[in-house]
């Protein structure tokens, strides 16, 4: 006869053999891939994370297309230029739900952009393209506010009178008002605390969700959301950010007219009141919240670290720096750039490809979903598959680039020293989940950049001989903190 714990056990064992076996099953009809152990699949494998090096190595075993588990969840990953372009690009309307791990659906409530899914992300998203168009993506008083943020960076950066200092925060200061003004309708002022503020709970987030603390939420979201710990944080973060929206959105309500909108806010209630007897609107104010939260989130990080790592190849690359700096003087002779100004500067505008190209700051990319079962490359992927397009292996795929692990900006030079595109140029990834701020981001790279690149040489500080041009691998790959002279030109 067998005791209680005796039975306990052999019922544990069959369980979790049977959830194994399940597993192991699923595998059958999956791309090939490491054998996942029961409960926390490939996780040992990977180290608990995504990084592009260890994925890169899958990809040498198992082939462009391969299956790595995470827990009790595969994730098809699609590797190298060919096999990413005819998932997400051939399959852009199959390939384009988003996964929402459990810290994230709390924190937004799966509205907004980013992390929505269904009518709520096609209409989010058209509304957000649209409006962006209507402020003026391309045309030009969208390309004068950018102006004349560079200008107040160059202000900034000519009072460290060449001395070393760290650019992060006047970078960062400049491309959020760019977001600020399109959203809220103003900018803010270089000291001004509540801007401060608001970019710290912004920090604070996407650091919070990059954390083994967001893990354990995803896993146990039961359980975190009553114990304390730093993910609590992140709610407190996130009120403070919508309660400074709200109070805009209020603002708003208070002034408008008949009068043409001017700002996301403005675009957004008009929508809201255009689409009141639709049933199936998905236009309220907690989605205006979370794509105002989408903006800020998705717009700043991004083309700020873009910068940074910019200002750093530079001080690494002193040669490129000069070749950028004649170009600009020869064409431009000293007048104020604009983005038009890139068809005449193909040796500028190769090197703001290749900064984003060599950053790779989006690292392997964002997860999707498989909304519909599809075929790719031989597999059959089902519908609600997760599937991750690895942005870093098309960057530095060496199938499309000549030298990929070296910073050189003939990437995009053709032999004639015209700028030459390239298919495997995707850090804003590809589909109809693409970036939706790639415009915004290329307007404000080129205008930042080059006038930064006018106006200053940048240099190591004083008995400073190396560069670190490592990357932190957070949410996104980041240059190690760095001080830098800018001496003006
Ligand atoms: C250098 C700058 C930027 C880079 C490298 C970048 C890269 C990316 C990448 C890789 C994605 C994921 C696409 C996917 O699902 O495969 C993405 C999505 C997104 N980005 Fe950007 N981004 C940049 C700037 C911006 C800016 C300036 C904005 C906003 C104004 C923005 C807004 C968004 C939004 C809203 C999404 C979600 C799109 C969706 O899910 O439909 N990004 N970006």
């Amino acid at each position: 006869m067998l005791s209680l714990s005796e039975l306990l056990v052999i019922l544990l064992t069959c369980l979790i053999s049977i959830k194994y076996l399940k597993v192991l099953w699923a595998t059958r009809s999956l791309p090939p891939g490491p054998i996942p152990f029961p409960f926390i699949g490939n996780l040992w494998t990977l180290s608990f994370k995504l990084h592009p090096v260890i994925l890169t190595k899958l990809a040498k075993s198992y082939g462009n297309i391969y299956t790595i588990w995470l827990g009790e969840t595969p994730l098809v990953v699609l590797n190298g230029c060919k096999s990413v372009r005819d998932g997400i690009v051939a399959h852009s309307d199959a390939l384009s739900g988003r996964p929402v791990a459990s810290l994230l659906k709390d924190l937004l409530g799966g509205k907004g952009i980013f992390m929505a899914n269904g009518r709520t992300w096609k209409q989010q998203r058209r509304f957000g393209l649209m409006t962006l168009k209507n402020l003026g993506l391309g045309k030009s008083s969208l390309e004068s506010q950018i102006q004349k943020e560079a200008r107040c960076m160059v202000d900034l950066f000519t009072t460290k009178k060449g001395e070393p200092f760290d650019p992060s925060y006047i970078l960062e200061h400049s491309v959020a008002n760019i977001i600020s003004a399109l959203v809220y309708g103003h900018r803010f002022p270089f000291d001004d605390i509540t801007f401060k503020d608001l970019l710290k709970s912004y920090h604070y987030i996407v650091e919070n969700i990059g954390s083994s603390w967001a893990r354990l939420y995803d896993a146990f979201p039961w359980l975190m959301r009553h114990i304390p710990g730093p993910h609590q944080g992140s709610f407190r973060h996130m009120n403070h950010l919508n309660e400074y929206s709200k109070k805009q959105i209020e603002i708003h309500k208070e002034k408008r007219s008949s009068e043409e909108p001017q700002d996301v806010i403005d675009y957004y209630l008009d929508q809201i009141e255009k689409s009141r007897d639709y049933t199936d609107s998905t236009f309220d104010e907690e989605n205006l919240l979370a794509v105002i939260t989408d903006l800020f989130g998705a717009g700043t990080e991004t083309t700020t670290i873009s910068l940074q790592w910019g200002l750093l190849y530079m001080v690494a690359f002193p040669d490129i720096q000069q070749t950028v700096q004649k170009e600009l003087e020869s064409v431009l002779n000293g007048s104020q750039v604009c983005y038009e100004d890139r068809k005449h500067l193909p040796y500028t505008n190769a090197v703001i490809h290749e900064i984003l190209r060599y950053a790779n700051i989006a690292a392997v990319g964002i997860p999707r979903t498989c909304i519909k079962d599809l075929r790719v490359r031989n597999y059959s992927l089902q519908k609600d598959t997760m599937v991750l397009a690895n942005l870093d292996s098309v960057l530095y795929d060496p199938q499309c680039w000549k030298d990929p692990n070296r910073f050189n900006p003939q990437n995009f030079l053709d032999i004639d020293g015209n700028f030459l595109m390239n298919e495997a140029f995707m850090p804003f990834s590809g589909g109809s989940r693409v970036c939706l701020g790639e415009q915004l981001a290329r307007f404000e790279l080129f205008i930042f950049f080059s006038t930064l690149m006018q106006s200053f040489s940048f240099h190591l500080p004083e008995g400073v001989n190396e560069v670190n041009t490592k990357a932190i691998y957070k949410m996104t790959l980041q240059p190690n903190p760095y001080k830098i002279r800018g001496v003006p030109r």
